[in-house]
Order: structure tokens, then sequence, then C-alpha cells
């Protein structure tokens, strides 16, 4: 570092060695019509309802949002049948995943993720001056005694993503329970469950009897899957008091904006809407699945609005990655997630699931595969 250099104002150690997330790409270069198919949104789009909500809340933008969130919380615990008061409502859940390790990690304490964990979670831990530590996986699916043989007297928060980003597997709700009950008390278990919406497995749930039971365990939720409404950043947390006081002090105090929490709210009313959602998934990734591997590249069983597809080395992922990018199908490359032979392809609208499926069979008759 150059003398000058090192007399500016410096970040934290620690800081710099974080890999910033990068978020899946909305276009290609020269290519006009684009699908896009690799940041999990839905391919319905938000309520009409919460497109009202947000339209009608347009008068108020000079004033200050509710702080508290009220409406948002209590149209949560009405759908959900749970305490508005044990509800915090974030910028999107990446805000609650974050403020999460703020609160509860000090340098030096472990963070504890499965191998294949979504990725903001070594970024949270990292940047709240703790250490990421992974536990392998078993087939992509995360292994309930590998992350309890990691757990220890360092281990300050567990981060479970239940369906998994980007592998779509998913743990039964026994397994959960297991995991919470071979853990430290003094670890915080958030179980991030951004998909659990799509989720119609009969051994699933998505954390909720544990969060309102444990003192050790939060779940956090998102408006940026089923609802549609991933631009306004809405996600929310349900856990014990204790957890929600320590987020609350250190939250922006307007950390939800207004428009966002009337959609929000409005959306959770839209209940033909979301089934709408859940019902287009359930047609069509079990659709793409059988129709991908067909193709001969292999398809992991996904619980969630997306599917991670194993090509047979790093170079054919690259190649297929530039072949569909060409044709205007954006998937999500993986080589960050150290799965450089996968693509991750989230379900999409009929026209772009039909596309990409030709397009994926002529890249593979093309010799490619
Ligand atoms: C597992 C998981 N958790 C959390 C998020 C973040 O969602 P939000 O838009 O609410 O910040 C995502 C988004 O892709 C995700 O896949």
């Amino acid at each position: 570092m150059t003398s000058a250099a090192a007399l500016r104002p410096q970040p934290r150690p620690g800081i710099l060695a974080i890999d910033a997330y990068t978020p899946g790409r909305s276009q290609v270069a020269g290519v006009a019509k684009i699908h896009k198919m690799s940041s999990n949104e839905s391919p319905l789009g938000p309520s009409p309802k919460a497109v009202e909500a947000f339209r009608a809340s347009i008068g108020d933008l000079a004033r200050y949002p509710d702080g508290s969130a009220s409406v948002l919380r209590e149209a949560i615990g009405r759908r959900y049948g749970l305490e508005p008061s044990r509800i915090i409502c974030g910028n999107g859940s990446d805000e609650l995943l974050a403020l999460l390790a703020h609160a509860f990690l000090q340098p030096g304490d472990e963070g504890l993720y499965s191998e294949y964990g979504f990725l903001e979670y070594p970024i949270c831990i990292r940047a709240a001056g703790g250490v990421p530590v992974t536990a392998k996986e078993t087939d992509k699916t995360v292994s309930v005694d590998a992350m309890l043989a990691k757990a220890g007297a360092r281990t300050k928060i567990v981060y479970l993503a239940n369906p998994n980003n980007p592998t779509g597997t998913y743990i039964p709700f026994s397994e959960v329970k297991r995991l919470q009950a071979g853990l430290p008390a003094h670890a915080l278990l958030v179980i991030d469950a951004a998909y659990a919406e799509y989720v119609t497995r009969n051994d699933y749930a998505a954390g909720i009897e544990l969060a309102a039971t444990c003192e050790n365990v939060v779940m956090t939720r998102t408006f940026s899957k089923i609802h549609g409404l991933a631009s306004l950043r809405i996600g929310w947390a349900y856990g014990p008091p204790h957890v929600l006081d320590a987020l609350n002090r250190i939250r922006g105090p307007f950390n939800v904006n207004g428009p966002a929490l009337a959609a929000g709210a409005a959306s959770l009313g839209d209940t033909a809407h979301i089934e709408a959602a859940i019902a287009h998934n359930s047609l069509w990734a079990p659709w793409l699945s059988d129709a991908i591997s067909a193709l001969g590249i292999e398809v992991m069983p996904s619980a969630g609005n997306f599917l991670l597809l194993q090509f047979k080395d790093a170079g054919s992922a690259r190649d297929a990655d530039g072949f569909l990018s060409a044709r205007g199908f954006i998937l999500r490359a993986m080589g960050a997630y150290g799965l450089p032979d996968c693509l991750r392809l989230t379900v999409g609208d009929e026209e772009a699931n039909q596309g990409v499926v030709a397009a994926l069979a002529e890249f593979m008759r093309g010799d490619h595969g």
C-alpha cells in the first residue's frame, strides 16, 4: 500500500476480503428479446391488487413511512396466524439476514452454513466480523449430521436455506427439528424460507413452529419470489421477542418504504394470485425438469421455482450459457458456488420455458453437451 493509501480511512479488517454478491444478469448486448431466468423472480409478476396499492401510495411520497410497518406486520399475522409483535419487516430478507449477523456475531465468532448454501450468508458473516464455516452436503442436500459436526462453542449463527438456493433441494421438517435440537443453545438458527410457498411436499414446513417455540430460532421470508415484488424489497422475519428486540434496535428506522408496505399488505390479500403462482410452478417445474433430463442434462430435484442443471463439465456449462444467452435466455452461472459445471434456471412463463428447452435441445444436438 502506498503511504497515501495507508493514511486514508480503512474499512475493518476482512471487509475487502468479501466477494460482493453478483446479481443475475438481465441483459445481453445485441439481443433484443430477453427471457430473464437468472434470479428466481415470478413469471406471473405481482398481484394487480399490489400494483393498485402501490399506485395509491404515490400521493404520500413526501412523508416518512410507518417505521413500525404495522399494517404489513398485521397483514402477515392474519395470513399466517402469527402474533404481529413477533414479526419484523426488512428491506428484502437480505437486510434481515445481515442484521441478524450484525446483532449476534462478535469478531471471531463462527457463522455456519452448508456447502452450497445461499452466497449471501458468508457475506453477512464476514461483514459482521465473523468467520464463515461450511458443512459438506450429501447429494447437494443439507446434511444435518455434517452441520452438527461443525457446530461448537464458537458457533453463534447458523443459516439454513430450506429449500436451498441454488440447489433447489430441501430437508424435511423432522430434520430441521433435529438440527435445532442438536445445536448449542447459544447458536441462533436462521431458517431462510424464501421459497416456502412453492413447496408441495407434505414432510416440509417453513419453520413457524420452531420459531414460535424456541429461543434460538428465527424464520425469514420474502415478497420477492411468490409475490412477484422483488423490486420493492420486502422481507420479514418471525421469531422470539429477544431476537426481534435486538434487530429493532439496529435496523434503519424507516427500512421499508411506504409503497412497499402498501403493496405487500395488498398482495397478502390476493390469495387467488398466490395460488395461481403456485399452480404455474407446480406445472412447469416438473415439465422443465423432465424435458431437460430427456436431453441428457442432469437436473437436481427441486422444491423451489428454479432448477439446477448439471452439464458434463465446466466447459460445457459455459458453452451452454453462451449459447442460450445469444438466443435471449439468461440463466445463472454457478462458478461462485463452486459448481462451475452447473447453471441455474428459473421457471419462466410458457414462452420462456418452451423456448429454453428448444434452445437446450439445439445446443445438445450440436454435440456441445
Ligand atoms: C435463499 C434466499 N434467501 C434470501 C433471498 C433474498 O431475498 P430478498 O429479495 O427478500 O432479499 C434469496 C434471493 O434470491 C434467496 O434465494
